[in-house]
């Protein structure tokens, strides 16, 4: 279906129709635009940015490009096409009709997955609020600001779920998804990653390439659910949030590639001598990669969950590529994960396959965290050093789950508390690691200039030179 832009409320399912939907959205729309001055991108108001809006819901030419005033960006509702006679793809239903309205016994389920979903949208919006302020160039200002109102748009999402299939209950969600706030004392959002500081812009690259990578995850789960309209909804936010995950793989290739020709111009991999010209040592990258790696793995749950059984029984929330798995049902299949034995060692055990659908999830994602990393260690080793990145183990740092507060080094061997203690420096940014890095975020905003810590990038936005003014900063 075409996307109508006419409409106070750019959407492709057919507002016009729906008296009471419109209402209710009418009702939402300046909350959110409340929100958006107060908590969005800090000092943006009057930014014209080279952004992209979606037109289409298709995966080719979905969108156009052009320079908007970001407040007057076209948040709106878009759903992929629905699949003629789409069926239930897992669970106890497999292969019956999906619904298209929320079945009674699973209403309240499928709130809380679309709260918990819709919650962490806005949440990472305000996490980067302040971000703009130091950005390294103004391409990379645009993408941030790109990844932003797509973030918004992801909540808009969720809300129209909320207000469309819940009826007083989802209006009320749909408030409190604008009344809590990233690391807000009294009000915190839902899950502790969405209450980290995203102080910096390593931090940045590393949540957008880690935490946006568990949020691609998570919608593939949902779009395999039996409530088709959140498959949908959750079909077309995969295809934006692929762009969420370039800005963090190539933030991060363009850190290495720079320090990589800081090492060789100094012919040195001592991490002060490249700190003093103003570069990321390479150990310090692995340090906040271990912090947001564990700390994205945590969003995925429980190794063994019940809820997760029961989503899964259920038809609400499936796994990842559901199509590559051979047993649907998986009613009596069993799925290996790793738990603490009692003397502070590692056991093995097989559980039932439903229990242990988190651990599926993140196995999945985990592999796909990798890529990129190997990625960077063959640019390293082309480079000729023979540092290489690794991932710390799942055990690492976790604080949900069997591992939860069980102290282990970045290869998950379970540490004594003085261990920990005297080591933990090694494994993750220390204060004096996050003051340099702070210190390096300089405010660059000439056309075409970039910041001395990461390269340029290889190649513009939208068949765009790299240097082109990407955002005025009126
Ligand atoms: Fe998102
Ligand atoms: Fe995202």
């Amino acid at each position: 279906m075409a996307i109508d832009y006419r409409h106070a409320i750019p959407n492709n399912v057919g507002l016009d129709d729906n008296r009471a939907l419109q209402r209710a959205l009418a009702h939402w729309q300046p909350h959110f635009l409340d929100w958006w001055r107060e908590m969005g991108p800090s000092g943006s108001r009057n930014h014209e940015v080279y952004l992209r809006t979606a037109v289409a819901v298709d995966a080719e030419g979905w969108a156009k490009y052009g320079m908007v005033r970001m407040p007057e960006y076209r948040w709106g509702i878009f759903l992929a096409d629905p699949v003629p006679d789409r069926r239930i793809g897992f669970g106890d239903s497999f292969g019956e009709r999906t619904w298209q309205q929320v079945p009674g016994e699973h209403r309240a389920n499928l709130r809380r997955l679309i709260v918990t979903q819709g919650d962490t949208e806005p949440a990472s919006v305000e996490q980067q609020r302040l971000l703009g302020l130091t950005c390294p160039s103004l391409y990379d200002l645009r993408n941030l600001f790109q990844v932003n109102v797509e973030e918004g748009r992801h909540l808009w999402a969720m809300v129209y779920l909320l207000h469309a299939y819940f009826g007083r209950d989802g209006r009320e969600e749909a408030e409190e998804l604008l009344a809590r706030h990233s690391g807000d004392l009294d009000k915190p959002r839902i899950l502790r990653t969405f209450n980290e500081p995203i102080a910096d812009w390593l931090s940045f690259f590393l949540f957008t390439y880690f935490t946006d990578r568990d949020g691609r995850y998570q919608l593939k789960c949902l779009a395999e659910s039996a409530f088709d309209p959140l498959s949908r909804t959750c079909r077309f936010m995969l295809t934006e949030e692929a762009y969420h995950m370039f800005v963090g793989r190539t933030g991060i290739t363009r850190i290495v590639k720079r320090t990589l020709e800081v090492m060789k111009a100094l012919t040195s991999e001592d991490p002060a001598g490249i700190r003093d010209v103003g570069a990321i040592d390479l150990p310090t990258l692995q340090r906040y990669m271990n912090f947001w790696f564990s700390s994205s793995l945590d969003l995925f749950g429980t190794e063994i969950s019940s809820n997760a059984a029961t989503y899964f029984a259920s038809g609400l929330k499936g796994r990842p590529d559901e199509a590559q798995f051979t047993d649907h049902v998986a009613f009596d299949e069993r799925f290996v994960v790793e738990m603490p034995d009692t003397e502070g060692g590692v056991v093995s055990e097989a559980v039932p396959m439903r229990n242990a659908i988190n651990e599926v999830t993140r196995t999945a994602y985990i592999a796909d965290c990798n890529i990129g990393v190997r990625r960077w260690n063959r640019m390293i080793a082309e480079a000729g050093y023979d540092f290489r990145f690794t991932l710390p183990s799942p055990r690492f740092r976790r604080s949900v789950g069997l591992w939860a507060d069980i102290d282990t080094d970045p290869q998950g061997r379970p540490v004594s508390a003085e261990e920990w203690t005297a080591r933990h420096r090694e494994w993750l940014p220390s204060p004096e690691d996050r003051a340099f890095v702070a210190a390096l975020m300089q405010r660059v905003t000439e056309p075409g200039k970039i910041a001395g810590w990461l390269a340029p990038p290889e190649i513009g936005i939208d068949n765009l030179p790299a240097n082109y003014e990407y955002v005025r900063l009126n």
